[in-house]
């Protein structure tokens, strides 16, 4: 049955895995990493479609632990987009006013990277519109053991007790601390997998798998994703 528009909702957190770039690239008999540029511009008109829609916080998976294993020229084209990307949302998010952080151990990228990521995060820190959060070298069980070292060595010091761990205090030392959970989670490209995307987070998230390759993701896709979260076909684009 349909549901009336006041019972329709909009997540306050979307995650995305951001999955299909190769195959996108391959279908054009363009090299992988042009899928990767285009998936990149998908990534800036999605940010806007999301706070449009009403969605609050969006997450995306840009470059997980195994990724390194890719060639070596497939990795420096992403580090490169990343690094573009950090630079142009400098400019980008002073007028969208689009807050930007990273998610993951970003303390093996290269320094300039580092350093580009800590001026968006600080330039972007009073912003109050769409929190982004972009993962790289992320790794959800490399998250969970970052955190419990956290908690480990203030519990070595004497500063938290064993007693005072609970899942809300374990959750303050992940990356996402202070953020809501996504209640949906976007996988594009056909794979049924989460691959250690935000484990803890998703626990009890929706999940929305589609055909669709990144590069072809669009608001159109996305309203799709926020219908079948509201169990209903249609919504956006006419009742
Ligand atoms: C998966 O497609 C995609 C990635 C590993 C990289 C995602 C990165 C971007 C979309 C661009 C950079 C991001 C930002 C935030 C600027 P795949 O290469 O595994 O595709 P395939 O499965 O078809 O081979």
């Amino acid at each position: 049955m349909a549901k009336k528009p006041e019972e329709y909702r909009v997540p306050r957190h979307v995650c995305i895995i951001m999955d299909g770039n190769g195959r996108w690239a391959k279908k054009r008999l363009l090299p992988r990493k042009a899928g990767h540029v285009q998936g990149a511009r998908v990534v800036e008109q999605i940010c806007e479609d999301a706070w449009n829609l009403g969605i609050e916080y969006l997450t995306v998976y840009a470059f997980s632990t195994e990724n390194w294993q890719r060639p070596k020229d497939e990795v420096d084209a992403l580090m490169n987009l990343l690094r573009k990307y950090m630079k142009d949302s400098l400019a980008r998010s002073s007028k969208n006013n689009m807050r930007v952080r990273v998610l993951g151990d970003i303390s093996v990228l290269d320094e300039d990277l580092q350093q580009s990521i800590r001026e968006l995060e600080e330039a972007s820190a009073q912003n109050t519109g769409l929190k982004f959060q972009v993962a790289i070298n992320y790794g959800g069980r490399n998250e969970i053991v970052r955190a419990t070292r956290k908690i480990s060595e203030l519990v070595r010091d004497g500063k938290l007790s064993p007693e005072d761990i609970t899942e809300n205090t374990f959750s303050e030392y992940l990356d996402t601390a202070g953020m809501p959970d996504p209640e949906l989670m976007i996988r594009t490209s056909g794979e049924l997998r989460t691959s250690n995307f935000l484990p803890w987070q998703i626990a009890y998230s929706e999940f929305y798998f589609t055909n669709v390759l990144w590069p072809d993701f669009d608001k159109k896709e996305l309203e799709n994703a926020i219908d079948f979260y509201n169990g209903r076909e249609r919504r956006f684009g006419g009742i």
